[in-house]
């Protein structure tokens, strides 16, 4: 039965190009949503930048550009790299959008304080603006930020509070109880002990004077939503929450939030009680998927270990790095990518995988067929699809490189090419069912490679063999 399935990526930083981490969080998000797609499902896929926080300010003083030029420039590559990944979302939300995403930040805020979950108080400690997150001394090593390694800024300010701390237990059963899912169980169980330790409650504005960018706070023009409060609400804003409900009432609640490691907190506590403080449904899941590292270390551009994901995309196309992300890389931990892996993964898995395969086959019912065999008009993917509900996105396409491995066997036993010249007509029945075999691949691989799908459908449809390998073996 369809149903509708609504996908979200995190919003990105625009401070910087996109790098591998972020290509993979859209890549599952895009996998996931055509694999909902195929089942007849009306989804919904938002993507979009986290605009109101102070990162950007160095980097357009650096560039002696205006922040709207900036954005603009900057947006615009983003989308670049999604459209060369084939990332086919609905809706790229802005958070400096003051018209489609501040009357939903607005809303919530108004909503929050008619709950009597805001207060006026002081905020003295600690700020990093890397996170855009308040730290206390004790999150700290050696007195610095434990992701970016600088020292946050002391601030003392007076600021509204959100009451985190009242949905402590509440948002604790709704996990444990996978009423809110969070996948998978290790980043469930991190949580859980989080939530265990209690919440405090958290500052959720800044003053204007400190803070340039941001969301006024209704009510109050000294003070700007917190970047964090302001950025969560993209998941609603973009469905028109507080301007036209439509998509809203259609879409909300989302099937899953996409989300690294490191925002767990914010997605698994933070935003669930912003929505039941505004008497709103929850998400139902969370996915949170690792880092990319490479050899085993965080990409930085001191160890030279950067993988760029628009140079890897011109060099070896599209659905060779969407290849690599979904096979080679587990969605609930962190996975390692060099260029030796990728180029290993991309000869076996697709050059003499998938590629020759094509070629053999359709090289033998090109000469051999006089035209494209009957195909199944409805073939049975529940299998497959199982995999999607549950995130296994990876497993989905071990089991579509399963049949691919299956199906060079029954060619290597059969022998096709030797029987048909003794017996045609045994010969080509053999052709035959592995064009239907191949077709049935071409089918599973929509969600995970969408271009060379539509590539091998058509070849087999028009019984072609290809012009030249779909993928070339790198060496
Ligand atoms: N703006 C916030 C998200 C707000 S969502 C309401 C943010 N942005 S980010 O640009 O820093 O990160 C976006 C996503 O990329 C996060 O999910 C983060 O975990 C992910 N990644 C950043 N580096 C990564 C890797 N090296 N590997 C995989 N994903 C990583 O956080």
């Amino acid at each position: 039965m369809s149903q509708k399935f609504y996908i979200t990526t995190p919003i990105f930083y625009p401070n910087a190009n996109l790098h591998m981490g972020h290509a993979y969080t859209v890549t599952v998000c895009d996998v996931l949503r055509r694999a909902h797609k195929m089942q007849g499902d009306d989804t919904y896929f938002l993507t979009g930048s986290d605009e109101n926080t102070g990162k950007i300010l160095k980097v357009v003083t650096e560039k002696n550009q205006t922040v709207s030029e900036y954005l603009t420039e900057v947006t615009e590559k983003f989308k670049d790299l999604f459209g060369k990944l084939d990332i086919s979302y609905d809706q790229f939300i802005q958070t400096s959008d003051k018209e489609k995403h501040w009357p939903g930040a607005q809303t919530l805020w108004k909503k929050l304080v008619e709950a009597g979950d805001i207060y006026k108080s002081k905020y003295i400690g600690l700020y990093c603006v890397g996170c855009e997150t308040f730290y206390t001394e004790k999150d700290l090593v050696d007195g610095k930020c434990p992701v970016h390694l600088t020292i946050p800024e002391k601030i003392e300010e007076d600021n509204y509070f959100f009451k985190l701390s009242k949905y402590t237990q509440v948002i604790r059963e709704k996990i444990e109880t996978d009423e809110l899912q969070v996948v998978p169980s290790t980043r469930k169980n991190e949580i859980l002990a989080q939530l265990d330790r209690g919440l405090d409650d958290i500052s959720f504005s800044r003053p204007v004077k400190n803070v340039p960018y941001g969301i006024p706070v209704p009510g109050d023009s000294e003070q700007v939503i917190y970047v964090w409060c302001d950025a969560l609400v993209n998941y609603i804003s973009a469905l028109g929450y507080g301007r036209d409900d439509e998509l809203f009432q259609r879409f909300w609640p989302a099937q899953a939030h996409v989300i690294g490691k490191d925002i767990l907190r914010f997605h698994a506590a933070i935003w669930p009680a912003m929505l039941l403080s505004a008497g709103l449904p929850l998400p139902q899941a969370l996915l949170v998927h690792g880092f990319i590292t490479s050899g085993g270390h965080k990409m930085s551009k001191s160890l030279g270990n950067v993988i760029d994901p628009y140079d890897l995309v011109s060099e070896y196309g599209k659905d060779a790095v969407r290849y690599y992300l979904i096979r080679e890389i587990s969605p609930f931990e962190d996975g390692d990518m060099t260029m030796d892996r990728f180029k290993d993964a991309y000869n076996a898995g697709l050059a003499n995988g998938l590629g020759n395969l094509v070629s053999r086959i359709l090289t033998l019912s090109e000469k051999y067929l006089d035209g494209c065999p009957e195909l199944p008009e409805q073939e049975d993917f529940t299998q497959y699809f199982a995999f999607f509900e549950s995130f296994e996105i990876q497993k989905a396409a071990d089991y579509v490189w399963g049949e691919i491995g299956d199906l060079d066997r029954f060619i290597q036993s059969t022998e096709p090419f030797k029987v048909v010249k003794v017996d045609e007509e045994h010969g080509k029945k053999l052709i035959s069912d592995m064009v239907v075999r191949l077709y049935r691949i071409a089918q599973m691989l929509k969600p995970i490679l969408p271009e060379t799908s539509e590539i091998l459908k058509k070849l087999i449809v028009e019984n072609k063999k290809p012009e030249k390998p779909l993928f070339l073996r790198k060496d």
